[in-house]
């Protein structure tokens, strides 16, 4: 794959791109599946846990791919992601650090749409590159995003003014597919409609390691808090942001006006 002046003004340009069928092989269809149904696995074994952590009450929660990611992360490389990464971001592929990690919608009727937000701060920069186990349609939780929102800082009462009345992109990925965007903008995830779980991989992608990336040396395929800490203020935040999302909404708003 070689990238275009035209991929390189639209990544900077809308702050993502979707690049279809970047990975077209059987054996690495098949990897995906059986990695599908193995975090599958895991979550139902450990349900209970999983419960417990910030983001269950969304139906949203992090994964950590142990080594697995290292098998999905060679094949990316045997069609020359970093050369990709590097053409897109200005980032060097010596000097990437990168954790594998995904997340998993719970299926219906167990997640919500998530409040608008930028994934951490402007910097350090980080990039994220997704892609799914199992397709991503309009009925099982697709990504939304605002294009061109990476470029400002601002604060959340300030996005509402400037973004909430204009068109979403929904981000739909089939197997072999890749997204790539500037983690810092905004989006959410929503509604899982189906009855499976959603799961998605992501690659973080930074210059120099991020103390927040939560850098894992198991090899075990893992899940932990997303959005909200498991403790009793995360889970009270959760709550109201659940079952009252308009006093949620004030209250981020209006956090960020001081
Ligand atoms: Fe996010």
């Amino acid at each position: 794959m070689i990238i275009s002046e035209d991929n390189k003004n639209q990544f900077e340009n809308l702050g993502y791109i979707k690049i279809s069928n970047f990975i077209d092989d059987k054996n690495y269809k098949s990897l995906c599946s059986q990695l599908n149904a193995e975090i599958n696995k895991k979550f139902d074994d450990n349900k209970r846990d999983v419960m417990q952590m910030g983001g269950s009450l969304i139906g949203n929660v992090n994964i950590r791919l142990g080594n697995k990611g290292q098998l999905i992360w060679d094949y990316l490389k045997k069609n020359n992601i970093e050369d990709v990464i590097y053409s897109l971001t200005g980032i060097e592929k010596d000097k990437f650090e990168s954790f594998a990690g995904g997340n998993l919608l719970f299926p219906y009727p167990k997640s919500y749409n998530q409040i608008f937000h930028t994934d951490g701060k402007k910097e350090p920069r980080k990039i994220i590159l997704s892609l799914c186990l199992n397709e991503v349609n309009n009925n099982n939780g697709p990504t939304e995003l605002y294009e061109k929102s990476h470029k400002d800082e601002i604060p959340y009462w300030k996005f509402v003014f400037k973004y909430f009345f204009k068109k979403k992109y929904q981000l739909q990925l089939s197997v072999g597919d890749i997204f790539i965007r500037e983690a810092f903008i905004w989006h959410r995830g929503t509604r899982n409609k189906s009855k499976d779980t959603r799961i998605l991989v992501n690659f973080i992608i930074s210059e120099n390691k991020n103390k927040d990336l939560n850098y894992d040396t198991s090899h075990e395929i893992s899940f932990f808090d997303n959005m909200f800490s498991s403790d009793l203020r995360g889970k009270v935040k959760e709550f109201i942001d659940v079952k009252l999302r308009p006093v949620y909404f004030f209250y981020k708003f209006f956090r960020s006006l001081f």
